[in-house]
C-alpha cells in the first residue's frame, strides 16, 4: 500500500505529538511527513530535520505532493483558508480546531463531500475519546435525544479543586501550575469551549443548524467558600453540564453551572476528566469517559483518524443539515436554581426553601432571574435528577 504523504500545519503541543507517533511503528511505514507549517521558521525544533519547516502556504500546495494536511495550529485563521484550500486541491484534512470546526461546519462538510476527501476532527472533541466516530455510527441505526456531557477539563479540574476545599483563586493557579488552564482561561470557563463541542455533537445527532443567538452559555463565576460549604452539606457539586436535546424538533442547547448529587455520574467524574452521555432510542443511555486533551491523548486521536483515511473507512458526516434557525427553547424551560443571594426577603415569591442566604427556587423560567440581576450573587441550575 502507498505511502500516506501528510503536511503537518503547527508543532506545538499537539502538532509534536502527532510527529513522535508518526516516527514509530507501524505508522513510520504507512506515512511520510513530507513538509511542517509553522509561524516562527527559526524556533528550536529540537532533532527534528529543519529542511521539513516552512512558514509559507504554497510550500505546503506545492501541486501534487501532499495526500492529507493535519491541522494543529488553532483559530481561524489561517486554518480556515488552509482547509478550504486542501479540499479544494482534493487533499484530505484531519483537524483538532474545535474553533474553526464549529465555525465553518457545514461548509467544510458538504465541500470535502462535493470533492470526494474526507474532513476529520475526531480530535476536536474530546480529544481522549472517539466520541466523533462512534457518534457518526450510532446514528446510522438509532436516533438520539439527548447528549449531555462535562466537556471541558480544565474547569472541572478546578471545580475539583474547590470541592476538595480551596478557595476559587487557589484552585485556578492549581490547575495553571498543572498545565490545564491556559494564561486567559475565559473560553473555559465562560462556557465558550464546551459550548463549540457540544454544537458539533448536536450538528451531527440531531441534523440541524443551531441559531447561535439562542443557545444558553452561562459563565463560571467565582465560587464563595460559604457556596462549597452550602453545596457540601447536602452531598452536592457544582459542574459545568453541557445540554443539547432535541424537543419537538428543535436543538435545545446549553452550556451553565449545574448542581448535581455527589454520587451520580456527572459528580464522579474529577479533574482533568470528561464524560458524555448519549440517549439514544433503541440503546438507552450510553456513556463515554476520559481525557479531553494532552500531547498524546489528542495526537491518538488525530491518528486515528489518519488511519481511517490509510484504510479508506474514514467516517462522513451526513450532510442533511437543515439551515433554519432552530426555535430554541432554552429560555422558555423552567428548572429549579440554587441562588446564593443578598437580601432573601426579595425572592419569596420564587424561593421553594430557603437556608440562610441560600435560596432553591420552585420551577422557573431563567428570565425570571434574569429580573433580578444585582440582588444574586451566584446562581446554577439544579440538574433534573437532583432529588430536592
Ligand atoms: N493541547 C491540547 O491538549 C489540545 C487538545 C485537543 C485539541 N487541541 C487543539 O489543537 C490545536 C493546537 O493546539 P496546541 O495546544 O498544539 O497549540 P500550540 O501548542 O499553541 O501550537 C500551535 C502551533 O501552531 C503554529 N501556528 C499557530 N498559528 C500559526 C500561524 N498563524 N501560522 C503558522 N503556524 C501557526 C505554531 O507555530 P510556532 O511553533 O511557530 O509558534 C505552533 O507550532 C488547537 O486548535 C487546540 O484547540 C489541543
Amino acid at each position: 500500500m502507498k505511502r500516506l504523504r501528510v503536511a503537518l500545519l503547527g508543532f506545538g503541543v499537539v502538532g509534536s505529538g502527532v510527529y513522535d507517533m508518526l516516527q514509530k511503528p507501524p505508522y513510520d511505514t504507512l506515512v511520510s511527513i513530507e513538509c511542517i507549517f509553522v509561524r516562527h521558521l527559526f524556533k528550536d525544533r529540537g532533532n527534528v530535520p529543519r529542511h521539513l519547516f516552512t512558514d509559507r502556504v504554497d510550500d505546503v500546495f506545492k501541486s501534487n505532493t501532499i495526500d492529507v494536511i493535519i491541522e494543529a495550529m488553532g483559530g481561524l485563521d489561517p486554518a480556515k483558508a488552509m482547509i478550504t484550500r486542501a479540499i479544494h486541491d482534493r487533499i484530505h484534512v484531519i483537524t483538532a480546531n474545535k474553533e474553526v470546526v464549529d465555525h465553518d461546519f457545514h461548509a467544510f462538510v458538504s465541500h470535502a463531500k462535493k470533492q470526494g476527501v474526507a474532513f476529520l476532527f475526531e480530535a476536536s472533541v474530546v480529544a481522549g475519546v472517539p466520541v466523533i466516530s462512534s457518534l457518526v455510527e450510532l446514528i446510522d441505526s438509532d436516533r438520539i435525544t439527548r447528549i449531555e456531557g462535562i466537556l471541558n477539563g480544565a474547569t472541572n479540574d478546578v471545580l475539583t479543586h474547590v470541592h476538595a476545599g480551596l478557595t476559587f483563586s487557589e484552585a485556578v493557579q492549581k490547575a495553571r501550575n498543572q498545565g490545564f488552564l491556559e494564561a486567559d482561561p475565559r473560553d473555559d470557563f465562560e462556557g465558550v469551549d464546551a459550548l463549540r463541542k457540544i454544537m458539533i455533537m448536536a450538528r451531527i445527532a440531531f441534523g440541524t443548524e443551531i441559531d447561535r443567538k439562542d443557545v444558553c452559555r452561562i459563565g463560571l463565576k467565582e465560587i464563595t467558600p460559604s457556596m462549597t460549604l452550602f453545596l457540601k452539606s447536602r452531598d452536592w457539586r457544582l459542574k459545568q453540564v453541557a445540554q443539547a436535546g432535541s424537543e419537538n424538533g428543535n436543538t435545545v442547547i446549553s452550556v451553565e453551572p449545574m448542581i448535581v448529587e455527589d454520587r451520580s455520574l456527572q459528580g464522579s467524574v474529577e479533574h482533568e476528566n470528561n464524560v458524555i452521555l448519549f440517549e439514544t432510542e433503541q440503546r438507552g443511555r450510553l456513556v463515554m469517559i476520559g481525557k479531553g486533551a494532552g500531547k498524546k491523548t489528542t495526537a491518538a486521536a488525530m491518528v486515528h483518524d489518519l488511519m481511517l483515511i490509510h484504510r479508506n473507512r474514514y467516517y462522513v458526516v451526513a450532510d442533511g443539515v437543515e439551515d433554519r434557525p432552530s426555535d430554541n427553547r432554552t429560555s422558555l424551560r423552567t428548572a429549579s436554581y440554587l441562588l446564593e443571594v443578598k437580601d432573601a426577603d426579595a425572592f419569596s415569591s420564587i424561593t421553594r426553601t430557603r437556608h440562610g442566604h441560600f435560596i432553591i427556587t420552585r420551577p422557573i423560567q431563567r428570565t425570571v432571574l434574569e429580573a433580578h440581576g444585582k440582588e444574586i450573587v451566584f446562581y446554577a441550575r439544579i440538574h433534573e435528577q437532583v432529588r430536592l
